[in-house]
């Protein structure tokens, strides 16, 4: 019993310490270091950083497959808040310009059945044609963030009590957070819909010395495990992983560094996307309206079609803890 207390204590005590091991003392890990306090500069990336990147199990029932940002923009025109267009044109180097929350991506042609929805399935050896995005913020005395983004054009909800889908989306962002001191992983952030798990590096499963993550089949939220994973107490609802389709994003993505203030590409391909990380602004449609014939209502807040997400900046970039909630509150069954 003592010695489960005693584990239990070391534990939170690492937790505390941003799950590093408590009997070693590490320096602290700032929002916005002074640059004195910096090891990176800008759009340069570790090597380490990369070594190791995770790599990702689709399910393999997956039909909804990562999406090339530039070209899903090209399917879109850009409302403000009084849903007018903003004769955006589909470049998604211009959509930087839109910098406010009150900005939705909304598709302009009809979608449910178009093929860019579905993506670019992974081929052998886990490349995809579609690039993940790789953004590496410098937290101060040898603390640096690597967030793997994964972009996908369409979130397909689940059923709860074989009603739904519900909660299905345009534009579906996800991530991995792995944090390094002193070029070695130490703790990384699952991201889970809205939230997400913290997971000290070392406790999750590797494949050639990468962690690995897995993504649930339609929602792609992360998951440390394949199986069935309930997402509430009721387990009504669940995410469900397997070892499908392997994606390692380490073999195709953009990369970038952020300071809390711009991002720095690091190289001519980043160029070409202008300065899209800035848009802050939802990813696809907003919750359908209720007399839309591809709407459906299932009961308070279930919604068939729900509102696109925001993007990378609004995900807690400059934490100082491993973990991020998009929208804190006790209780979220509805934001799915
Ligand atoms: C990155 O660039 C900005 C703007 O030019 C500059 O203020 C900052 O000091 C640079 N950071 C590093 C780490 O070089």
């Amino acid at each position: 019993m003592l010695i489960i207390l005693l584990a239990l204590a070391v534990h939170s005590v690492a937790a505390d310490a941003s799950g590093v091991d408590a009997a070693n003392i590490l320096p602290p890990i700032t929002a916005r270091p002074q640059p004195q306090q910096t090891t990176i500069s800008n759009g340069s990336i570790p090597d380490y950083v990369v070594k190791y990147a995770p790599l990702v199990w689709l399910h393999s029932e997956e039909k909804y497959f990562p999406g090339d940002v530039c070209e899903y923009c090209q399917h879109f025109d850009i409302f403000d808040k009084n849903d007018k267009s903003t004769k955006f044109n589909g470049n998604i180097a211009d959509l930087g310009k839109y910098h406010g929350d009150e900005f939705t991506m909304v598709a302009t042609e009809e979608w449910t059945e178009s093929s860019w929805i579905y993506g670019n399935k992974p081929e052998k050896e886990g490349y995809c044609e579609a690039p993940a995005t790789l953004i590496v913020v410098d937290k101060g005395n040898g603390w640096i963030d690597a967030f793997w983004f994964y972009f996908y054009p369409f979130n397909l909800g689940p059923k709860v009590l074989s009603k739904g889908p519900i909660g299905n989306h345009l534009g579906d962002w996800e991530y991995t957070m792995v944090r390094f001191y002193d070029g070695r992983p130490r703790v990384t952030w699952l991201s889970c819909h809205e939230s997400g798990s913290w997971w000290l590096y070392h406790d999750l499963q590797h494949q050639d010395s990468r962690a690995v993550v897995y993504s649930a089949v339609g929602t792609h939220a992360n998951y440390a495990s394949a199986g069935t994973q309930q997402r509430d107490p009721t387990g009504s609802l669940v995410d469900i992983t397997d070892k499908g389709t392997l994606w390692d994003p380490a073999a195709n993505y953009l990369a970038y560094t952020f300071d809390g203030e711009a991002f720095y590409g690091v190289s001519e391909r980043e160029s070409a996307y202008g300065s899209w990380l800035t848009f802050s602004g939802r990813w696809g449609n907003r919750r359908l309206p209720r007399w839309d014939r591809r709407q459906r209502r299932y009961g308070p807040k279930l919604w068939r079609y729900v509102d696109g997400p925001q993007g990378p900046l609004m995900k807690g970039l400059i934490r100082v803890s491993p973990s991020h909630d998009d929208y804190p509150r006790w209780w979220k069954f509805w934001h799915i």
